[in-house]
């Protein structure tokens, strides 16, 4: 009996490498080799247009937008993506010509709400101050007064976006006796609620908490959700922490309210825009800023990969992929 041909499979990035290896074991790797960043979309159309692949692995970065969609040769009938988020992808102009669209949901709720923890523990004890003064080589020895923070044990969290993540932050939050409140489109059912506070209005939720995490997925509607009107209903001395989106978030509102002390510490890993930031940032002492590491974790970007992967096996099996979202 012939082999059957393997599959020709583009990867728009390097992967770990126990992905790769079933990458390369199920499929024929296609095109240019990936590097880590991602490529420009000249570049991006280039590769397509030389690989002439029937499936595309991408990731957060990668710019697949209706003109890159357009510009995809007709042999590609699926886009999977190495990511929860699919805001790097237009999903309306993916329909439009009928490529099948997938992500990776799931597997990294853990990873990115124990990140979003570490961060809100990070800023309200001033972490990020300590260690720079630590290695400066300028500490002098323990004071009463140095660094004061906040201590996060029964203060009240507010959560922006009470889907997987946000629920598996406020199960921790909750073991560091916090009280978690939320605002979400929807009120959860009682047993995913397992106590937690619904706010139906944004506004009522700001101002019944000290701090604030985002954790909901960009989106259109959710641009520039926390702006200079809802900071201000936060009450003075909050702590704010994104590990969502950075399109939720109003810079120059925050850096205004980091600076007069209304929000007294943030802890940021996504930014609008990234990998540039608003460079109002850069001289605040009292934000911490993380390079996107919400998931980055070894076993969660594994598990991504291989999430990944099996959508395209259930697909060129024959069956509807998973996770589709297009
Ligand atoms: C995602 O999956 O969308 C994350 O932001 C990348 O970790």
């Amino acid at each position: 009996m012939q082999p059957q041909a393997k599959t020709n499979l583009l990867l728009t990035r390097r992967l770990p490498p126990n992905v790769m290896a079933r990458a390369r074991r199920d499929y024929a790797l296609v095109g240019p080799e990936p590097g880590d960043l991602p490529w420009p979309r000249e570049r991006l159309i280039a590769a397509l247009a030389q690989a002439n692949p029937q499936a595309v692995l991408c990731a957060p970065g990668d710019v697949f937008d209706g003109a890159t969609i357009a510009a995809m040769p007709p042999s590609v009938r699926i886009l999977a993506t190495f990511s929860a988020g699919t805001d790097h992808i237009d999903l309306e102009a993916a329909r439009g010509r009928g490529l099948v669209v997938t992500n990776a949901p799931d597997v990294l709720t853990e990873a990115t709400a124990e990140l979003t923890l570490a961060l809100i523990l990070a800023a309200a004890r001033r972490l990020g101050e300590g260690e720079r003064l630590v290695r400066s080589g300028a500490w002098q020895g323990w004071t009463p007064t140095q660094l004061l923070g906040l201590r996060v044990s029964g203060k009240r969290l507010g959560i922006l976006g009470m889907g997987r993540i946000g629920r598996a932050l406020a199960r921790m939050a909750r073991g560091l006796g916090m009280e978690v409140h939320y605002h979400n489109r929807r009120r959860l059912d009682p047993a995913l609620e397992e106590g937690a506070i619904h706010h139906a209005e944004a506004e009522s939720m700001l101002s019944a908490i000290d701090i604030l995490a985002l954790t909901a997925p960009g989106s259109e509607a959710l641009r520039h959700w926390l702006n200079a009107e809802r900071i201000a209903l936060l009450p003075r001395g909050a702590i704010v922490v994104n590990t969502g989106r950075g399109s939720l978030v109003d810079d120059a509102a925050l850096i205004a309210a980091l600076r007069s002390g209304h929000v007294a510490y943030a802890g940021l890993d996504v930014y609008d825009g990234e990998p540039a930031l608003h460079p109002g940032y850069l001289d605040l002492p009292n934000v911490v800023l993380l390079p996107h590491l919400g998931s980055a974790t070894v076993e969660t970007r594994d598990a991504m990969g291989f999430r990944a992967l099996d959508n395209l096996d259930a697909f060129f099996a024959g069956a509807d992929p998973p996770d589709r979202v297009a």
